[in-house]
Formats: structure tokens, C-alpha cells, sequence
């Protein structure tokens, strides 16, 4: 594929590994492996990256002007969103039998390089990894009820050994005790949010419907509505305080998920940031060659008096980045489409 070609939304998710420009120069495989970076999760969905392109390595770089200042303020989970689209796009590159490097925060005067992915100059030795690859191509955020069948040992061993090599500890619940406790945090944390008309406001600018040109937001679909109702919540998130009516929708799914899991690092540094992306894409690749699903509940994350509240419970004298369910989609209840995703073009940039 030329660097330059375009895609579509849906095209996005459809990556035939046989495309693989094998015979290709560095900078048209470097270009072909952004297609499975860009499938990456991010915060709102606001795919605040841009990769850019050189002979031997493509940086990812944060775009902040693509920044959530009201429920992200300091960056973190665009820093997270970036770092989860590089280790993305070099689980990739493993994946096609290359082998190359992943280097964290690479410019110490750019904080906003995230990361750099080199590509070693030898030519493409190891198998193919299809797994990865259908994995990466196949992920998605799942906000429906999860199945109560738990989560067996040896896939949450898995889980955990997935994050680790990061710094980063998944620390995982099935105790009804300490869902409860996180039930109620999360509750708090959605009055507080809904309450605030600025967190409203930046949350409905960034719901569009899957068939915007924009390729990026949250869909009606994505959370079980249909795509039409998408502007129509939107505008009702603007107007009223709706944080009692999400809280009663968050609180069944906490409860009934298997299994709660929260990221968290020794610190709170963009290193740490950048560590909990790479962990949460690893993760999430495991996760889902095992045929699970997850969906984020970061809101007593982002909400500052209640952290603290959720490190005691999940993570004594650590740093808790993100809060996550995990499980099995529901019998009867149907996958979730994609989420939307930016033209190449728009995120591919020559250095
Ligand atoms: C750092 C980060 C924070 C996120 N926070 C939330 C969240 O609090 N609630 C939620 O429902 N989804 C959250 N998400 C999921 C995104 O909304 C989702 O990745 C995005 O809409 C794209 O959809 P996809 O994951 O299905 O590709 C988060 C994702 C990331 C990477």
C-alpha cells in the first residue's frame, strides 16, 4: 500500500496480512504496520496520535489538539492512548516476523514523542504470528453485560505477565466485597463528573455517530443504542446532569463482571503513562486471543479525591492508571460494531 492511500472508516478493521508489502521499502512497511496501530483504543475515542514516518522508524507523536482538558488535564491518558498505538504497531511488526525496537519518550526535550518504532534493517526472518494480528484486528471495547462464567487461574496469570515486563501490575478482583466497594467509587465518581457542565460539554463534543466523516468519537452503538441516538444524547448530556441515570447503568456492570482489574505504577510520571499503555495493549491482545472482553471505568481514576480511595483498594502504595472489567460477552446479547477510525492520511505524516 502507498503511504499516501487512503481508508475508510470500516476499512480500517479489515487489514489483509497478505498486503503486507514484503518486497516493499522500510518506510512502505513502517507504513503498512500504522494500519494496526491505528486500532489501538483511546481515550473518547479521540485518536490523539500522529506517526511520523522516516526511513528506519516511525515516531508517535501525542496531538494535543486532541487533548480532553476537562477530564484528562494533564495528558495521561492521551499519553497512555499513544504509548497503547506504538506497542500496538510493534506487536505488529513482531507479528510479520520483524524485528526492530520500541523506545520510550525517545526526545527528552519532546515529551510529546511518545515513542519511537525502529525497524532493524535485516530482512523479515520469523513466521508470521496470525493470532496477534487477528487479535489486534479484532479488539473492541465491550460496554454490554458481561456472562458470569469467571475468568479461569491461568488466564488471569496470563493477564498479569502480560502487563509486568512494563513495571506495570494488573491487579485482579472476583471478591463480591471489593466490587462492591468499587461499585460505590464509581458511582461517586459519575456524580461528581456529570455534575461538572464542562466535563458534559467536552464528553458530548465527542460523541458522532459511526457514519461521521470524522472517524473518531463515541458512537450510540458502542454502548448498545442505536447510531441515530447518538446527537440525541449528545444534546441531552449538554443540558441536564444525567450522572444519577449512568451511575445506575456503571453499577449493575461492576457488579456483574467476573473480574475488575486495575493498572497501576509506582509513580505518576509520563513514563509511568507510557508504561500503562504498552501493559494495556499487551493485555488487551491476550485478552482477546482468549476470547474476552473488556470496557474501562476510569472515572475514579480521573476524578482526584476519589484515586486515592481506589489505590487503597486495589493497589496499597502503588499508582492506579486505569480500572478496567473484564469477562465474557453475555449470551444473547451482541458484539458491539467497531468504533470509528481517522483516515490514514490525517494521522501519517513524512518527517
Ligand atoms: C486511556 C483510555 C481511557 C479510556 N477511558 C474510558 C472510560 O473511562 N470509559 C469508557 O467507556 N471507555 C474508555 N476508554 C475506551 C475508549 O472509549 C475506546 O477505546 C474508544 O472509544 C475506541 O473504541 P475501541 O476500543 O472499541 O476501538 C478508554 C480508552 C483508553 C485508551
Amino acid at each position: 500500500m502507498a503511504e499516501t492511500e487512503t481508508l475508510t472508516s470500516e476499512q480500517a478493521w479489515s487489514i489483509e496480512p497478505s498486503d503486507f508489502p514484503r518486497n516493499g521499502s522500510s518506510r512502505d512497511v513502517l507504513a503498512f504496520l500504522v494500519r494496526y496501530a491505528v486500532l489501538a483504543p483511546s481515550g473518547h475515542n479521540t485518536q490523539p496520535w500522529r506517526f511520523v514516518l522516516s526511513d528506519d522508524h516511525v515516531d508517535i507523536v501525542a496531538d494535543t489538539s486532541r487533548a480532553l482538558h476537562m477530564v484528562d488535564p494533564h495528558d495521561r491518558e492521551m499519553t497512555m492512548s499513544c504509548a497503547a498505538a506504538a506497542e500496538t504497531m510493534f506487536a505488529a511488526l513482531r507479528a510479520f516476523g520483524l524485528t526492530g525496537a520500541l523506545t520510550p519518550l525517545p526526545v527528552a526535550q519532546a515529551p510529546d514523542v511518545v515513542a519511537r518504532v525502529t525497524l532493524s534493517p535485516q530482512p523479515a526472518g520469523g513466521a508470521e504470528d496470525y493470532e496477534m494480528l487477528d487479535a489486534i484486528a479484532s479488539r473492541r471495547t465491550v460496554r454490554r453485560p458481561y456472562a458470569d462464567t469467571p475468568v479461569p487461574p491461568g488466564m488471569q496469570t496470563l493477564m498479569r505477565e502480560a502487563a509486568r515486563p512494563f513495571g506495570v501490575e494488573l491487579s485482579l478482583f472476583e471478591d463480591t466485597a471489593v466490587k462492591d466497594a468499587v461499585a460505590e467509587l464509581v458511582v461517586d465518581a459519575d456524580h461528581i463528573q456529570f455534575a461538572d457542565p464542562a466535563f458534559r460539554d467536552e464528553l458530548a463534543a465527542w460523541m458522532h455517530p459511526l457514519t461521521s466523516p470524522a472517524g473518531d468519537g463515541l458512537a450510540g452503538p458502542g454502548f448498545g443504542f442505536p447510531d441515530w441516538a447518538t446527537r440525541v444524547a449528545a444534546t441531552l448530556f449538554r443540558m441536564f446532569d444525567l450522572g444519577s441515570a449512568v451511575a445506575r447503568m456503571d453499577k449493575p456492570n461492576v457488579l456483574g463482571a467476573p473480574l475488575l482489574g486495575v493498572f497501576s505504577t509506582p509513580g505518576d510520571t509520563r513514563a509511568d503513562w507510557v508504561a500503562t499503555g504498552r501493559a494495556l495493549a499487551a493485555v488487551l491482545h491476550v485478552v482477546t486471543m482468549h476470547g474476552l472482553v473488556n470496557a474501562f471505568l476510569n472515572q475514579p481514576i480521573e476524578v482526584t479525591t476519589i484515586r486515592p480511595k481506589l489505590a487503597e483498594l486495589g493497589c496499597p502504595g502503588r499508582t492506579p492508571q486505569l480500572l478496567s472489567r473484564f469477562g465474557y460477552l453475555k449470551e444473547g446479547i451482541a458484539m458491539p460494531p467497531h468504533a470509528a477510525r481517522r483516515r490514514l492520511d490525517e494521522v501519517l505524516i513524512a518527517a
